[in-house]
């Protein structure tokens, strides 16, 4: 213990160092019924009730961000408000008192708040029966405004309640016993720095602010004084109004800070607090207040901000919806877009307006499905346009720009007996392709669809003219050579009204250029491909030529070039395997060409025309590409212009001939056909004249 003598105490020093240490105590603490000051909460002994907590760094959180609560902090010893009742028994008049306090409003949203905080005295700490949200944790529904509440307030209000009265949603007001305000004014101060101009302030900016409310019992006047946390104390409060607190405040009460939440996630924070009866409210240590966080400057609209809170989870579903859709519809119509492709511009169709135009390409459009792809038919959304739109599987890159440019170049010539290309639409591994609706479809449905109509002579003949027409149009007429290499009866579609038009035109090309140079793959149709393809792999008009005679024949015969087994069997090899060219050439030796002609057609035929279109196939059909004729050769021959060549048929099967041909050593000019040589050396000096 003590054991220097120095340090004995006489008894009333003793006394005296209590006292003094009681005083100092009581001024730290803030507890002598008089005054205190909190620079901060941390360890102080305050009475907390609700939300309200000290968080660690000494802030004093009175709401959390849970809606329709509310929280209240005490100065734990009741203060006594009024002096003693004077001896004469007149009633006793309320003491001066002053308090300050730095607050701070975090709203969760910027433009709104909820729903404010006040500072208060109240003659009991128990405030179970006091309603949140608009009621402030003071009052409630049943007691507001009632005299026997005895509250005294200062109200901080974010929010316009109609029912007080409220002049707007970020106000200062002086309650008396209720929240109807005896005096009210809008947030701001007298700015002495500028001559005592108004600033106004924004009560949930999460700005600290300090408030002072000074109460002049002689007076009885309430001045109230708000400023930001820098700004020293105007010297004009925002608001000084008579008011007498005398029947007010209890002759005992308790000094605190009330706030409360509604619809809206606030959270109302209080950073020092000071109060003393009978003076000024001890200054605050601003240097020890704890910080609050740097508030960020999220601006949303107000609407979004009363909706957010009631449907985020609703717009966070929509959100989810919308962005899904979007990446699907993105997906769904995805196209393949170049910058080569600009100059083809017009030519482009949006793969949406294809999607939409054929009912999403639904199985009940599907006009056919082809070697290269489907067929759908279907509208065009903006015009009307009946369109039959092809889909072809395709990721070469090579080839594609140059495919595009001559699918672009085709699609500028016209012809009535072309089937016209109205443009394209490229995606990841598809080309589309748009041509004219063909009502009446391809002709090979007529000849070999058992269940349409046999067609008429008449109608077979117009329609190898005018692929013919069509074919010379390709070959000579147009801007460019065009081969289009795929000449079939599939190929021949029939308009509205049943002129046979060529389509799929240099569709071959694109799958050509796209197989590896090492493979004999040879694109086309087999018995339309010529002979010398297998070879060459060069694509010439005469191998058009070739596939030309393979259609005539097959039109005017009613079968297909190559057939297996069946009826033909006189003519058919050892698989079983008929070539209509050798079948039809076997008929011409044995002296009746036209009875080749479809027996369909019941003999209802000219005999003499059947013979001509017939040898006409045979001669186009010819192994040997420079004994074919040319189209235009070939219309004349259709024509009546000029007579068709009239070969001895002394060969026996273009077959073996065609085998010889292509049998190593051997070359189109080295072999010489003794049969035919003659028959052909007159087509060849027409055949000259041509390309
Ligand atoms: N423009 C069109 N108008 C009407 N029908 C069409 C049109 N184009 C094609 N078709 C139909 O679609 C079917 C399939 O055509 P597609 O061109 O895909 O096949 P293909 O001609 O049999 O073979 P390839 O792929 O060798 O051309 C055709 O048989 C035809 O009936
Ligand atoms: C808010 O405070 C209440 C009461 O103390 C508590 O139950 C709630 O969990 C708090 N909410 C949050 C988000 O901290
Ligand atoms: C009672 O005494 C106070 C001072 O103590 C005085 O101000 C007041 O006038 C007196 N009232 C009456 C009715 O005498
Ligand atoms: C507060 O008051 C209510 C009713 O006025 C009462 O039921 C409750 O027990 C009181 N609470 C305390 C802690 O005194
Ligand atoms: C005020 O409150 C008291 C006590 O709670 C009650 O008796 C009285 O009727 C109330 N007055 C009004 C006007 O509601
Ligand atoms: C202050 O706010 C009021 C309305 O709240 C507005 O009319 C006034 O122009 C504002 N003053 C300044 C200086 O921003
Ligand atoms: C209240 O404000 C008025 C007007 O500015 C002033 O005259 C008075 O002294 C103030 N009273 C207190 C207690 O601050
Ligand atoms: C009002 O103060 C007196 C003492 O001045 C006390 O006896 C009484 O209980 C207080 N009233 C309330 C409601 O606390
Ligand atoms: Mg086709």
């Amino acid at each position: 213990m003590i054991d220097d003598p120095s340090m004995h105490l006489k008894p009333h020093s003793i006394v005296s160092f209590l006292v003094l240490l009681l005083l100092f105590h009581a001024a730290a603490a803030g507890g002598d019924g008089d005054q205190f000051r909190y620079d901060g909460f941390a360890g102080a002994a305050l009475d907390l009730d609700g939300m309200a907590v000290v968080e660690p760094d000494g802030k004093l959180m009175l709401t959390n961000v849970t809606s329709q609560m509310k929280g209240h902090a005490f100065h734990p010893a009741p203060l006594r408000f009024h002096h003693p009742p004077p001896a004469n028994g007149t009633a006793a008049a309320a003491r001066s008192f002053s308090t300050a306090f730095v607050f701070a409003i975090a709203a969760d949203y910027v433009t709104v708040s909820g729903n404010g905080l006040a500072f208060f005295v109240a003659p009991s700490k128990n405030m179970s029966t006091a309603s949140p949200s608009q009621f402030l944790g003071l009052f409630n529904s049943e007691n507001n405004g009632n005299a026997s509440n005895r509250v005294f307030a200062v109200e901080l209000d974010t929010i316009l309640n109609p029912e007080f009265r409220d002049i707007n949603s970020n106000h200062v007001g002086v309650d008396v016993n209720g929240l109807v305000s005896v005096a009210a004014e809008p947030a701001g101060y007298y700015d002495d720095a500028t001559g005592g101009a108004f600033k106004n302030l924004t009560l949930f900016s999460g700005a600290a602010m300090q408030v002072w409310v000074d109460y002049d019992g002689r007076a009885a006047v309430v001045n109230v004084t708000l400023a930001p946390v820098e700004v020293a104390k105007p010297r004009r409060p925002l608001i000084s109004v008579a008011v007498d607190l005398s029947p007010v405040v209890n002759g005992t009460a308790y000094v605190g800070l009330s706030s409360s939440t509604g619809p809206f996630h606030t959270r109302h924070y209080v950073l020092g607090w000071s109060f003393a009866m009978d003076g000024p409210a001890p200054p605050l240590d601003y240097a020890k207040l704890p910080k609050m966080p740097v508030v960020s400057a999220k601006r949303r609209s107000k609407a979004l901000d009363v909706v957010i809170p009631v449907a985020a989870p609703l717009l966070a579903l929509a959100v989810v919806a919308g962005v899904s859709f979007l990446v699907w519809r993105r997906l769904r119509y995805a196209e393949l877009r170049e910058d080569w492709e600009v100059e083809f511009g017009p030519h482009r169709f949006a793969y949406k307006d294809l999607f939409v135009a054929t009912a999403g390409f639904d199985g009940k459009r599907l006009l056919g499905v082809g070697g290269f792809g489907r067929v759908y038919r279907g509208v065009l959304p903006a015009s009307g346009t009946e369109v039959a739109v092809k889909i072809v599987s395709h990721d070469a890159k090579q080839g594609m720009r140059q495919f595009v440019a001559e699918v672009v170049s085709i699609g500028r010539l016209r012809h009535r007996n072309v089937v016209p290309l109205l443009g394209y639409c490229r995606r990841r591994g598809e080309l589309l392709l748009v041509y004219d609706y063909m009502p009446n479809g391809s002709l090979d449905r007529w000849l070999h669809d058992h269940g349409a109509p046999p067609l008429g002579w008449a109608q077979r003949l117009h329609a190898v003219r005018g692929v013919a027409a069509g074919l010379l149009y390709l070959h000579e007429d147009w801007e460019q050579v065009v081969v289009h290499r795929d000449v079939k009866a599939s190929n021949v579609l029939l308009d509205g009204e049943m002129n046979a038009r060529l389509g799929d035109f240099g569709l071959a090309r694109l799958y050509d250029r796209g197989a590896d140079p090492q493979t004999t793959r040879v694109v086309g149709t087999m018995g339309y491909l010529a002979p010398e393809l297998a070879h060459t792999r060069r694509v010439t008009p005469a191998t058009d030529v070739f596939a030309f005679g393979s259609f005539v024949l097959e039109v005017a015969c009613g079968r297909r070039p190559i057939e297996r087994g069946g009826a033909m069997t006189a003519a058919a090899d050892e698989d079983g395997q008929l070539v209509l060219a050798d079948w039809v050439l076997d008929r011409w030796h044995k002296g009746d060409i036209a009875a080749a002609a479809d027996a369909r057609l019941c003999g209802d035929y000219d005999a003499k025309e059947a013979a001509l279109v017939l040898k006409l196939g045979l001669l186009c059909s010819h192994p040997v590409a420079a004994a074919r004729p040319t189209m235009r050769q070939v219309v004349h021959f259709l024509d009546g212009d000029a007579p068709l060549p009239e070969p001895e048929p002394t060969y026996r099967s273009f077959t073996t001939l065609a085998m010889m041909q292509n049998a190593d050593g051997f070359d189109s000019c080295a072999v010489s056909y003794p049969s035919t040589a003659t028959s052909i050396d007159g087509a060849s000096s027409v055949l000259s004249g041509g390309r």
